[in-house]
């Protein structure tokens, strides 16, 4: 018999939960990131008209934490996915750690820590690996570097590709995101019906939609071996 295999296009959603149990801090809730800092001073286009040296602190200081962390078992499992199935993870994360863990199909939706990009031309992108920004630093079109992060107010460039490969999900795996970020949080809900949905986050987000999930309300590196492991042994 030939045929594809069932559930075999399996996409993940991830936000920064899935970073936790690596020492990265998310955004929201207790501990998070914007209780120190205002997203109004760090992380718009307005603030980096004001206060570019601010704002290049911000992100020089998650790049500097980024090289101190290590990919948890949540990243290592989706990895092994791939023995298996065609993956694709769409991340909110600015981290590195899907790849680092071995995951080789990862979009980054809000952009990418590790890299700069001119303000003279957005198509000039640069590895940082692992330098900060300054001010002064500028493309080879004498252009200052910014961090390659979309901010809010800013359009999301990948957006219309990580819906057409939503839409082509089998199995959908939405994990560690307070799903309150739009457009981000619209494509946990753009799934074919026929599509398995999982959802991974020890608080389950009260967001409409979330009916057709099986929810795990478990941390991301306890919960996503177990389910990893249950999908290849189907
Ligand atoms: P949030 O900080 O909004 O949400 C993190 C989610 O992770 C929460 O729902 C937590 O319950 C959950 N969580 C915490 N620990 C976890 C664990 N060990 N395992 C699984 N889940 C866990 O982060 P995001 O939803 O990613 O955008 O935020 C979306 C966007 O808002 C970010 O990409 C960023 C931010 O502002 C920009 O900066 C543009």
């Amino acid at each position: 018999m030939t045929g594809a295999l069932p559930h075999s296009h399996v996409v993940v959603l991830s936000g920064a939960g899935i970073s936790a149990e690596s020492g990265i801090r998310t955004f929201r809730g207790g501990g998070g990131l914007w209780h120190d800092f205002r997203i109004e001073d760090v992380a718009t286009p307005d603030a980096w008209r004001r206060d570019p040296e601010k704002v290049l602190a911000f992100y020089n200081a998650r790049r500097r934490q980024l090289y101190s962390v290590e990919p948890n078992a949540g990243h290592r499992a989706l990895a092994e996915l791939e023995k298996d199935f065609a993956v694709t993870i769409i991340t909110q994360n600015i981290d590195n750690l899907h790849e680092r863990a071995g995951s080789t199909n990862v979009l980054h939706l809000h952009g990418e820590l590790d890299k700069a990009r001119s303000t003279a031309d957005e198509s000039l992108v640069y590895e940082l690996g692992g330098k900060d920004i300054c001010l002064g630093d500028t493309c080879e079109l004498g252009g200052q570097l910014r961090p390659h992060v979309v901010w809010f107010g800013e359009r999301v460039p990948e957006l219309e590709r990580a819906e057409d490969i939503v839409r082509r999900a089998d199995v959908l795996l939405v994990v560690g995101t307070s799903l309150s970020v739009y457009p981000a949080a619209n494509l946990a809900f753009l799934a074919p019906s026929h599509a398995r949905k999982i959802l991974v986050n020890p608080e389950i987000p009260d967001t409409v939609g979330l009916e057709a999930f099986e929810c795990l309300g478990e941390p991301a590196a306890q919960a996503l071996p177990r389910v990893v492991e249950e999908l290849r042994n189907r």
